[in-house]
């Protein structure tokens, strides 16, 4: 069926070949040869044969600019640019076609090379394809303008896997704009807005041949049909303007995306000399409000007409009136919500018919039309919601890719400040407040008032708390020869003992803590088997604080803690003595094939896990951020109960070396890491709980969160993975067929993405993480996961 089309292509390229031996010699240009914009000293520019396009230079700005162009008599059309993105060049620089650097353009400033060539060159021509070509010796394409696409593709030229079309910022500015056109690996060609995340909610326009191979080309060709193709001649055609060619004339095929970032085919036709037409024979897209991010952050795109324009949804206003396209702002602050008792309150809602945008909900409420208004105003993260089939579906801002359209049923409900609250009029007399507004204001102070004493009190309590502690802490290492062993059963051992039990240190741990090695040894007289830590890396000296933290570990009973048994410090050597647990570590259970635990395994150690976290941050009487929660640091026991080690340590390490600690473990730990570590922001509890989150997707998966070795590049990274398989459905892929109760492992995935929140306001504490696990706490569906840098 498709045979008649593939002998055409065939032809075409048949012709193509042919036009391209019947290269002009007359017109190459030689070695030495030169430009310059200085038209008074020298010529600007080289023609083809044909006279329809030139290379040289045209005017940018206040200079010019190195390009190739279709020759008009009213308007150039530019179709490539070298160095798009560089500042224009004055017009006394020099274009040179030399032997070893190819062009040179010599500036004042010094030379750049236009085309960089690996062999020295011959000779160059303007083609009538509009291919700038530079020859070695043997009369062999050494370069190519057609293998540097800049934002359009002409007859004869391709565009491979992994290149791209980048739009131009305008008709009259050649640098780069606002979107790009792929051709992707897979052998999808897709537009998105440049600077995205290039996800797929991100893309406005697709060919939808994402099972085409990487071997797929988007090819026009002299006689204007563009099409993909791959190697198994599969061919998928996008438009054909093959225009019979009546009167003699000459016509040039362009296909660019433009400045509006839709892609278009061109059609120039050149009768006679004079007489020219410029014709667009077909448009990816007949409407520019599809187009992904033609209007701004927080804007919407309209269409009027055959124009586009973009709105600011209400109570924002432009961030430049001049230029519309560049999105909008709230004229309103959201920080009043969290501090008053009823932040609805303080807003209203105004509702957009026909709306849409992209972008995916942080939430999702089944709930009828009426409710959405107030869902958003009880919520200070919700920004507006937009209501289609049955669902509240919560967003916080920036808004993207907003747009009316009459089309779409989905209503929006913004979340607007009610008049004028915050900010009474200062000039305009202050008593025609009505008595509602001045009941509202007093309400709104007393408030205020409470909880800034509420505050004051609590700072209070807090300071002579921790004095108490310290106090105590003092008194308690201060008692001679540490009076602790009877009162919190830690024993004190000496370095020999120590070197005794453990015959020398000889039988060292696989899988050794970030402080330093383990080593297993045996308690003399018992048969106790004890594990001991070398603490390699923390602070020299201090053994004052040493023995304050011990005396607060020593005070940590868990059932998911690896118990301290001891400890001992003499001199610089500092040790730690444990519980010796027989099963070794998390890792060794998950990332070791043929061992898999099964199903109900893994639920318990998730939920042991959790409780142990949960006991460290809230319920043991000082409470402890791990900050180095990984399936190294969970230990499993003869009963098979998870416990968590190394916790209490952090605390330990050089105050200013605790962070560059952490990262030295990149290597192993690096995964675990929650994006605050990176990012010298606080370390709160929730650095846990993230870490928490990525333990409990291995353990789930049953898999390593960074994998290489994986049948797609999407699955390397597991937490990607797992958020597309959720929201796409099909969390089976997780668990390969292996027998799960699903419900449950939907529950634990949505808590494991909310665990790995970016934002550590998002994440849920520990406690809620456990309701959440056990099923007595709904959990809704968890945002989009920002992209890992
Ligand atoms: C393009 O159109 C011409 C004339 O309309 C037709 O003869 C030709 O088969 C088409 N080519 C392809 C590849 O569809
Ligand atoms: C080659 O170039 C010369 C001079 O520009 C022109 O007269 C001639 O027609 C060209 N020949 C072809 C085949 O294009
Ligand atoms: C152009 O070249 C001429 C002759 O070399 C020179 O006199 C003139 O100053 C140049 N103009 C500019 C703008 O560089
Ligand atoms: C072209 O656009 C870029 C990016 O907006 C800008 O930096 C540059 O100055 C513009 N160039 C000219 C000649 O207007
Ligand atoms: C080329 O010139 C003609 C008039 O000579 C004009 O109508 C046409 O729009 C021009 N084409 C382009 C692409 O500028
Ligand atoms: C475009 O692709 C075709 C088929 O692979 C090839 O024959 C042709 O040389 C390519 N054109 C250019 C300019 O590389
Ligand atoms: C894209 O990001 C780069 C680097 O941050 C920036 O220079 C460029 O202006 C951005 N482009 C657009 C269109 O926002
Ligand atoms: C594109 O070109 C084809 C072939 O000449 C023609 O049939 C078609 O109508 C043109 N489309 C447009 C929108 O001009
Ligand atoms: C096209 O060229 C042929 C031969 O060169 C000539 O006889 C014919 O009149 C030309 N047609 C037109 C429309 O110019
Ligand atoms: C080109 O246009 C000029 C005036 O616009 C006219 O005098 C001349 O005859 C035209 N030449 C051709 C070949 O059409
Ligand atoms: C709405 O749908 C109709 C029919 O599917 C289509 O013709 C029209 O262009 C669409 N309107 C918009 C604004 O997308
Ligand atoms: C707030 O008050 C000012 C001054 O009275 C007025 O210009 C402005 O429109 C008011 N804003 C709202 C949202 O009502």
């Amino acid at each position: 069926m498709s045979s008649i089309p593939i002998l055409l292509l065939m032809l075409v390229f048949l012709l193509y070949v042919d036009a391209n031996t019947r290269q002009n010699h007359s017109t190459l240009i030689h070695l030495d040869s030169s430009l310059s914009p200085n038209v008074t000293a020298k010529r600007s520019s080289w023609l083809s044969p044909s006279g329809l396009f030139a290379f040289g230079f045209y005017p940018q700005g206040d200079g010019f600019a190195v390009g190739i162009w279709l020759i008009n008599q009213t308007e150039k059309t530019i179709i490539w640019t070298a160095n798009r993105d560089g500042p224009p060049v004055s017009s006394n620089v020099v274009l040179q076609l030399t032997r070893d650097r190819g062009l040179l353009l010599q500036t004042e400033q010094g030379s750049v090379a236009i085309s960089a060539v690996e062999e020295p060159s011959a000779s160059a021509a303007m083609l009538d394809s509009g291919n700038f070509v530079l020859y070695n010796q043997d009369s062999r394409v050494i370069w190519e303008s057609f293998k540097f696409p800049t934002d359009t593709i002409l007859g004869g030229q391709n565009l491979s896997a992994e290149d791209e079309l980048v739009s131009s910022v305008s008709k009259h500015n050649q640098s780069s704009g606002q979107f790009s056109l792929r051709m992707q690996e897979d052998g999808n060609l897709v537009a998105y807005p440049v600077n995205s995340s290039y996800a797929q909610y991100d893309s406005y326009w697709s060919t939808g041949t994402d099972n085409y191979g990487s071997s797929t080309q988007l090819t026009l060709s002299h006689l204007g049909v563009l099409f993909l193709r791959n190697d198994a001649l599969v061919v998928r055609v996008l438009a054909n303007s093959s225009y019979p060619n009546k009167n003699n004339g000459t016509i040039i095929h362009r296909a660019t995306l433009d400045a509006d970032g839709i892609f278009r085919l061109y059609v120039h036709r050149f009768e006679s000399f004079n007489s020219s037409s410029t014709l667009v024979n077909w448009s990816a897209l007949p409407n520019q409000c599809e187009v992904n991010g033609f209007c701004g952050l927080n804007s919407y795109c309209s269409s009027e007409g055959s124009k586009a324009v973009c709105n600011c949804y209400p109570s924002f206003v432009f961030v430049n009136p001049i230029n519309k396209f560049q999105g909008c702002y709230r004229s309103f602050t959201n920080d009043g919500c969290r501090q008053v008792k009823e932040p609805a309150m303080l807003y209203r809602i105004d509702i957009l018919e026909n709306m849409r945008w992209g972008d995916y909900p942080y939430s999702v409420v089944p709930a009828k039309k009426e409710d959405c208004g107030k869902l958003c105003l009880e919520d200070c993260n919700c920004a507006a919601i937009l209501y289609t089939n049955d669902h509240c579906t919560k967003y916080k801002l920036p808004l993207r890719y907003g747009r009316v359209s009459e089309n779409t049923s989905a209503t929006a409900f913004f979340k607007v400040i009610t008049k004028n609250i915050t900010t009474p009029p200062v000039s305009i007399a202050p008593e025609v407040l009505t008595e509602s507004k001045r009941g509202l204001v007093l309400t709104l102070a007393i408030c205020l008032g409470s909880i800034s004493c509420l505050c004051f009190i609590f700072s209070i309590y807090s300071f002579f708390r921790y004095k108490h502690q310290v106090f105590r802490y003092r008194r308690l290492s201060e008692n001679a020869n540490l009076g602790l062993i009877e009162d919190f059963t830690l024993r004190t051992f000496s370095y020999n003992e120590l070197e005794k039990a453990t015959d020398g240190f000889r039988e060292e741990l696989m899988g050794s803590s970030s402080f330093g090695a383990v080593y297993k040894g045996t308690l003399p007289g018992g048969n106790k088997t004890i594990a001991v830590k070398r603490l390699e890396k923390v602070v020299e000296g201090g053994q004052q604080e040493f023995k304050a933290e011990m005396t607060a570990l020593a005070r940590t009973h868990h059932r998911n803690l690896v118990r301290l048994l001891g400890f001992c410090i003499e001199g610089s050597k500092k040790l730690l003595v444990y519980d010796y647990m027989s099963n070794g570590s998390l890792a060794d259970l998950l990332f070791k094939s043929g061992l898999r635990p099964i199903w109900k395994e893994r639920v318990k150690i998730a939920l042991d896990v959790a409780r142990g976290i949960l006991y460290l941050h809230e319920e043991c009487e000082v409470h402890i951020i791990h900050c180095n929660i990984k399936p190294q640091n969970i230990l499993m026991d003869d009963t098979w109960t998870a416990k968590i080690s190394d916790f209490g340590l952090a605390k330990l390490l050089p105050r200013n070396q605790s962070r560059t600690t952490m990262r030295v473990e990149e290597t192993t730990g690096y995964s675990y890491l929650a994006p605050e570590w990176q990012k010298n922001a606080l370390i709160s509890v929730k650095a846990d709980t993230y870490s928490f989150g990525i333990v409990l997707l291995e353990l789930l998966c049953c898999r390593s969160s960074i994998e290489i070795n994986v049948p797609s590049a999407d699955e390397i990274l597991l937490s990607s993975w797992v958020y597309n398989c959720f929201m796409a459905g099909e969390l089976d892929k997780l668990v390969q067929g292996e027998n799960v109760d699903f419900m449950t492992l939907e529950r634990m995935v949505k808590v494991g993405l909310w665990c790995i929140q970016e934002d550590p306001a998002l994440r849920p504490s520990m406690k809620n993480v456990i309701l959440m696990l056990e099923g007595t706490m709904d959990i809704p569906i968890p945002p989009i996961l920002s992209p890992v840098a």
